[in-house]
């Protein structure tokens, strides 16, 4: 496995990573078993794939105890990401920024994860009640306090991206509250939707990574399982799938957002082996050194197939054919 930095070169991980959420969060959870989900981190981590991320959220709480029994056998192996800030309400996800939540929250996780340090500490939301000075400022105190190595940022919050519309795209906001978070402490990380069919990241928060030496952590970098071409439109969803809700993932939209896929194929099929998945993954790598893509899987024949991507090399040719594919259609537009 090739490796990239965050934190202003300071830190090294494995090209590629894991998004744990779909162990135990986000898709159905019928498809969800604990011992092949064991057996994909075990299979992470013989491929190298150092970071792996989590949230105090997924399950809730599950993933982090998930990791623990991994973390057992192998704390030395792993880049340990998680995350806080981002609550279960009684209708809907809250966030929580307040100082006091941020430290009981990080004392929680180590609890669970059953280790004394967090590698990369991410706030999953920003508060908007909360200065984020204040959020950060706690965040910061934990780093001093030896309970956290260094500090990320996600950028997926969805009302943040309608504020942000305008001169600074869809992330504008995002980049203010970055701005506001470096002046505290520095950012290590920053999190964000960034694939194929949903690149707004690449223009409008790499040049402030690159800049700044910050990794930018590719969330989603599969579209939620579309990209990689298993997906069949109409197949439908579980009811407890977020996808079966999810405004791309209507069947007409998943006939609609075809095209992608194919193109996908097309380059795959002139790099021998390769599928569509690792073809997405391996584009994520070349748009910049800054890029750690974090493909979620539960499986480990996946996670192998999607560590392999590290090892592909795009053409021009292959580069200006994905850059040419429409982006992720949705029945809100
Ligand atoms: N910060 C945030 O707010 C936030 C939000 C969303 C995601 N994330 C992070 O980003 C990570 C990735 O996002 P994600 O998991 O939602 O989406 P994703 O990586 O785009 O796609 C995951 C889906 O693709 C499937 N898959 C993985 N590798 C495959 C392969 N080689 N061939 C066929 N199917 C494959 C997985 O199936 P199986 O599950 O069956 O293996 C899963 O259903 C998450 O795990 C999480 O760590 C963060």
């Amino acid at each position: 496995m090739r490796y990239r930095t965050l934190g202003a070169g300071t830190l090294r991980v494995g090209a590629v990573g894991l998004g744990c959420m779909p162990m135990s969060w986000g898709y159905s959870a019928s498809q969800r078993d604990g011992e092949s989900s064991l057996r994909a981190l075990n299979a992470a981590l013989d491929e190298g794939c150092s970071l792996l991320d989590t949230a105090d959220i997924y399950g809730p709480f599950t993933n982090e105890r998930l990791l623990a029994r991994l973390l057992k056998e192998r704390r030395d192996e792993v880049f340990l990401a998680t995350k806080c800030g981002l609550l279960v309400g009684e209708q809907h996800l809250v966030a929580n920024g307040s100082p006091a939540y941020v430290r009981r929250a990080c004392d929680a996780s180590l609890r669970r994860l059953g280790t004394d340090v967090i590698d990369l500490y991410q706030l999953h939301r920003a508060d908007p009640e909360v200065p984020v000075e204040e959020t950060w400022g706690a965040m910061a105190e934990l780093v001093r306090a030896g309970k956290v190595r260094a500090l990320g940022w996600c950028a997926l919050d969805p009302h943040d991206r309608r504020r942000g519309r305008g001169a600074g795209g869809e992330h504008g906001r995002t980049l203010e509250l970055l701005s506001r978070a470096q002046q505290v402490f520095p950012v290590s990380a920053v999190q964000a939707e960034f694939s194929v069919w949903s690149a707004e990241a690449r223009a409008e928060l790499l040049p402030w990574c690159e800049a700044r030496g910050v990794g930018l952590l590719a969330a989603m970098p599969l579209g939620s399982g579309f990209l990689t071409g298993t997906l069949v439109p109409g197949g439908g969803f579980e009811p407890d799938d977020l996808r079966a809700r999810h405004p791309r993932f209507t069947a007409e939209m998943m006939a609609a957002n075809q095209p992608v896929v194919a193109g996908l194929r097309r380059v795959a099929a002139r790099h021998p082996g390769a599928t569509p998945a690792q073809i997405a993954l391996a584009w994520l790598l070349a748009q910049g050194r800054q890029v750690i893509p974090l493909p979620g899987a539960k499986r480990a024949s996946w996670v192998r197939e999607n560590a392999a991507a590290a090892e592909l090399t795009l053409t021009e040719w292959d580069l200006a054919e994905i850059a040419a594919l429409p982006a992720a259609r949705d029945s809100w537009r």
